[in-house]
């Protein structure tokens, strides 16, 4: 499986939005991290932003939801044609038809888990699941310290996975000391906000997080 970055805007400076999303020009997906100050402790931007990123960009869309009962939004979400919609694993009840939902509107289903959240369950719903998302900080925040011991989640993952055809993203402290382990545990997606935007030049950073990415 080709091995894709998805640059989290959460780092940019949302009062030049077009602007930064042409520095990141390179990246392979555009990771937008929906939050709604109750799932976590943080509130981030919703529907008109993401649209207004849609405006001015044709990159895939990858957006991550980190609300409460995110069935509620599938279909306003779904309306900017995103590659990618996932909901955490700790904020649905009915998981199954929820990813279900998501795919019959036409987007790649998603499943995030909280460092602490085991892998268990997602066997039974494999077959419904384009891409898990293994949390490697608390989500919330951007800029907060990778949690080393995620490395053995990823490997584990990486083992239910097999050969399906399901992406392995990380999400959290990924930058050039962590996506080496990362990519060596079997992740194939690799979300970083402040890595990148905080880089003098970030296409030449990821340019660098591609030669560790294997
Ligand atoms: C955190 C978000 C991340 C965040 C990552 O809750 O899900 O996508 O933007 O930020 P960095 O790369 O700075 O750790
Ligand atoms: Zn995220």
């Amino acid at each position: 499986m080709n091995r894709r970055i998805s640059t989290s805007l959460l780092a940019a400076d949302f009062a030049s939005l077009e602007e930064e999303i042409a520095r990141v020009s390179t990246t392979d997906l555009l990771h937008l991290d929906v939050m709604d100050g109750n799932y976590v402790p943080n509130i981030s931007f919703g529907l008109p932003i993401i649209q207004a990123v849609r405006r001015c960009s044709n990159l895939p869309l990858d957006i991550h939801l980190m609300i409460e009962k995110p069935e509620r939004y599938l279909e306003d979400f779904a309306q900017v044609q995103p590659e990618f919609i996932t909901v955490h694993y700790e904020a649905v009840t009915h998981l199954q038809r929820t990813l279900r939902a998501i795919k019959e509107l036409g987007v790649k289903a998603g499943v995030a888990l909280n460092p602490h959240t085991p892998l268990t369950g997602l066997e039974y719903v494999l077959d419904d699941l384009d891409l898990i998302l293994i949390m490697t900080v608390n989500p919330g925040f951007g800029g907060q310290k990778f949690i080393p011991t995620m490395v053995e989640k990823v490997k584990a993952c990486h083992g239910l996975i097999g050969e399906r055809p399901i992406e392995l993203q990380v999400d959290g402290g990924v930058n050039l000391d962590t996506i080496g382990l990362l990519a060596q545990a079997g992740a194939t997606n690799f979300v970083a906000g402040s890595a990148i935007f905080q880089a003098q030049d970030p296409q030449e950073y990821m340019a660098k997080m591609r030669s560790l990415m294997g």
